[in-house]
């Protein structure tokens, strides 16, 4: 038997389709992770819903490639657009997903209020144990080549397929003057709450990772939220997995 590919989504309708295509599939849960085994176009998949955030995230994907020794995982769902270009529907493959929630803040006296934008990158695999940990750029990741060529490969109508980078923490931004800070400085197309957390814990493993998102939301040009489109980026990922063949 080849090896699966897990293919990861936060909340259930960012699942529900995928699930719904599997053939035979049998239902594993533990602790608040639930995973979908069966296969999809002739390849063996771990649907898995690792619930919203970083440490959601995290934890089914350790728990993932401990249980299941997958060949790849990817992570999929919604965005919220940091470009304006960027439309409900676009698709955001990202080449590197980095962490925008690992901060430490120069000094500031009392009253001297906040200011995120001058907060310095946490390199937070920094192993050094030395008082000074900050970076100038965050933590960032790359996508598997292979897994990011077989999915420029793949067609997609319900809007543009971009490459880029995709931004994770476990905050919702809707400052415009901080999502255009990350956008300028750091290149973010999206934001999201969990790539950077699931290829944190593949590259400690060393299985090949890749990040889709749709976008869902873009207040940058003002488009609200469509959760909707979470069908078109799981139509996406199935459509991938037809070009896919896993090592044996
Ligand atoms: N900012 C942060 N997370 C977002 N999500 C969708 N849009 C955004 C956004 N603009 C996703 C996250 C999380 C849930 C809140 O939706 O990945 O799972």
């Amino acid at each position: 038997m080849n090896k699966p590919i897990v293919i990861q989504g936060a909340m259930q309708v960012e699942v529900a389709s995928l699930i719904a295509q599997l053939g035979d599939a049998t239902v594993e849960t533990t602790g608040g992770w639930t995973f979908w085994c069966g296969q999809l176009d002739g390849v063996p998949v771990i649907v898995s819903r690792t619930g919203m955030g970083m440490s959601n995230a995290a934890a089914a994907t350790a728990l993932a490639i401990e249980r299941y020794a997958p060949a790849a995982v990817i992570n999929q769902g919604t965005a919220g657009g940091h470009d304006p270009a960027l439309q409900p529907n676009d698709l955001v493959l990202g080449a590197r997903v980095i962490h925008l929630g690992a901060f430490q803040s120069p000094f500031r006296d009392a009253g001297a209020g906040s200011d995120t934008l001058g907060w310095r990158p946490l390199d937070l695999m920094d192993q050094s144990e030395s008082a000074e940990f900050t970076m100038p750029v965050p933590m960032s990741f790359d996508a598997d080549p292979a897994l990011l060529a077989i999915a420029r490969e793949v067609t997609y109508a319900a809007g543009r397929v971009v490459d880029g980078v995709i931004g994770s923490s476990d905050v919702w931004n809707n400052e415009l003057d901080r999502i255009a800070h990350f956008h300028a400085r750091y290149g973010t197309l999206v934001e999201e709450m969990e790539a950077a957390s699931v290829a944190q814990v593949c590259g400690q493993y060393g299985v090949p990772f890749l990040g889709v998102r749709v976008v869902s939301n873009n207040i940058v040009n003002g488009s609200a939220h469509d959760v909707s489109t979470a069908n078109a980026c799981q139509a996406f990922v199935a459509a991938l997995l037809s070009h896919y063949r896993p090592p044996a």
